[in-house]
């Protein structure tokens, strides 16, 4: 008999393939999210879920008696209770490296669209304003050559910095929970504590995981910190930002901008005062969205399930669960 998987993301031909040969699936093809009612009906006789955001918490596992892995075609894994999961000795894998390089591309479009005003002269353009573009008011601020910070100094830290120094010839600073003494030598990059970091950056990037210590890691005092020149992007998880002070230091031009990928509440509420400034860019959590990258998660995340359900430890075991 082969083990039953579930699989509740919307995945390429070839992923699905790939678990077809070790596994049945049962799989859930409508764009929206799977109801959790439905879902967790559906978990009572399967063996492997792939999913990418699905809360996996005690109630869900209470409903999942024959679990044995949770594959999340994501690199963040903020979702997975850990304590739960260890307790019941379920597998939880995860997708790095493989987005490293397109994360990093996206973090460096907030950067550039933000310092340019990219999407605020767009929109001059459509409304027929052509003749503003010439208005100083309207100028941005050099990328190039500016001070970079980047918050939380991971495989994806590392390609922001090594795009920012040795593409846009940067002065890069870090941040992170240990000092990454290689990094500093290769990159030539240079630990900073973080207040100094916030205080004397003019790119701030926030690309720390999300865990009970970072939750709202940059709020008020923090915001209150920075340059009222500086550009605040965040790329990681809402909620390591407190968002109502990041709409006060916007709102009362504390710093200049803020490029956003990531929000408190996803889909963030289209009457949200973010979306209310003119010098915020935000997009709807597509850090890792493109074709290639996301075919190649999809494959690493069926990889890491087979080699779950068929006795192998899966190459992406999460590192807090080994
Ligand atoms: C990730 O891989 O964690 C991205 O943020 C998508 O969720």
């Amino acid at each position: 008999l082969k083990p039953k998987v579930l699989v509740e993301s919307q995945i390429p031909e070839e992923a699905e393939a790939l678990i077809a040969q070790y596994c049945d699936i049962y799989k859930w093809d409508k764009h929206e999210p799977m109801p959790r009612e439905l879902l967790l009906e559906k978990m009572s006789d399967i063996d492997g879920l792939l999913t990418s955001s699905t809360k996996i918490d005690d109630h869900f596992l209470d409903h999942a008696k024959q679990l044995k892995v949770v594959s999340s075609i994501s690199v963040g894994y903020n979702h997975f209770d850990l304590k739960a999961m260890k307790t019941r000795g379920i597998m939880g894998t995860h997708t790095p490296n493989v987005l490293n390089e397109t994360v990093a591309d996206l973090a460096f479009t907030l950067i550039l669209s933000t310092a340019r005003r990219v999407t605020e002269l767009d929109q001059y353009i459509r409304q027929g304003q052509w003749q503003k573009s010439d208005n100083e008011s309207l100028f941005g601020i050099d990328v190039h050559h500016a001070k970079l910070g980047i918050i939380g100094m991971g495989r994806i830290g590392e390609a922001i910095a090594r795009r920012g120094k040795f593409g846009f010839g940067m002065d890069v600073v870090y941040y992170n929970r240990n000092r990454k003494l290689e990094t500093e030598a290769s990159l030539r990059v240079e630990y900073c504590p973080l207040d100094e970091l916030l205080s004397t950056a003019d790119f701030i990037v926030l690309m720390t995981p999300l865990t009970k210590k970072t939750v709202k890691l940059i709020g008020k005092r923090e915001f209150g910190l920075m340059k009222p020149t500086a550009i605040f992007i965040n790329v990681s998880r809402g909620q390591t930002v407190d968002e109502a002070a990041l709409v006060d230091v916007l709102e009362n031009g504390g710093i200049r901008a803020a490029g956003l990928d990531v929000f408190e509440e996803e889909p963030i509420n289209a009457d949200h005062p973010l979306l209310k400034l003119k010098n915020v860019v935000v997009l709807p959590h597509i850090g890792s969205a493109t074709h290639q990258t996301r075919f190649d998660m999809a494959m690493l995340a069926a990889r890491n399930l087979t080699d779950a359900l068929t006795g192998q430890t899966p190459p992406n075991l999460i590192e807090e669960l080994k």
